[in-house]
């Protein structure tokens, strides 16, 4: 199990001591949207992008303590504001700390693969997981998944076709292997330089609403 390193930082939220549904206004000190990122690891996509966007308030998820205290320490580096790290599960978290309809952007970016195909329902991003997701989301908000296992991108860009509540923003690709502007996280750089190609999927909730992402 992994040793818990204390995180002392105006940064670090722990899901174990957050409220349900806490106040993210009054925990940002703004209204402003809401983004999840799922599986932030050590926090280098989520500090870019909360540099970039400062009228999001960018919730950085992850189990992992060690990433959390790495996302912490750079987002301290650069000085961004509108950034919280939160150390928890992501189904418990959504469930428990998040309302429906309370988020901009959801973005998940390279997920533990579980390559072997009897490890395969261990994978976090399947048809139940976002289904729920699309609960959480505004309507036109996004849902962004990027990949660097083969299989695992195509499997999640088809399961996407058959979601009744998301359209894909991609069409009439299901993926890409490249999005403009996308940051590039450290496993997909990690996987770059071994010359494979990362998936990319992109979805809007279907909506009375507008809101277009931002990388297409
Ligand atoms: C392969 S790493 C990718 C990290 C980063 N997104 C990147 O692309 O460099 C997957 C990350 O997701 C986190 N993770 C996996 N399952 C999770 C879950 N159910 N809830 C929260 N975090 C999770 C892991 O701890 C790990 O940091």
């Amino acid at each position: 199990m992994e040793t818990l390193i204390p995180i002392d930082s105006p940064f670090f939220l722990s899901g174990a001591e957050l409220d349900d549904q806490p106040a993210w206004d009054m925990i940002f000190g703004t209204g402003q949207p809401l983004v999840l990122e799922i599986g932030c690891g050590i926090g280098d996509f989520a500090v870019t992008m909360a540099n970039r966007h400062p009228g999001w308030n960018y919730i950085a998820l992850d189990f992992y303590n060690k990433g959390c205290l790495k996302t912490c320490r750079r987002a301290e580096r650069m000085g961004v504001q509108n950034l919280r790290v939160v150390r928890d599960e992501a189904r418990a978290f959504l469930a428990r700390c998040l309302r429906p309809a309370s988020l901009q952007s959801i973005f998940i970016n390279c997920p533990d693969p579980w390559p072997k195909r009897r490890q395969r329902k261990r994978r976090l991003v399947n048809e139940q997981f976002v289904g729920g997701l699309a609960d959480y989301l505004l309507p036109g908000g996004s849902l962004y998944f990027t990949t660097d296992f083969a299989d695992y991108g195509v499997d999640v860009a088809r399961l996407m076709t058959r979601q009744k509540r998301f359209e894909n923003a991609l069409a009439p690709d299901l993926w890409r292997h490249d999005l403009t502007g996308y940051p590039r996280t450290k496993y997909m750089l990690k996987f770059m330089a071994e010359g494979k190609e990362i998936y990319f999927v992109h979805y809007h909730r279907t909506a009375e609403g507008q809101g277009r992402g931002l990388y297409e």
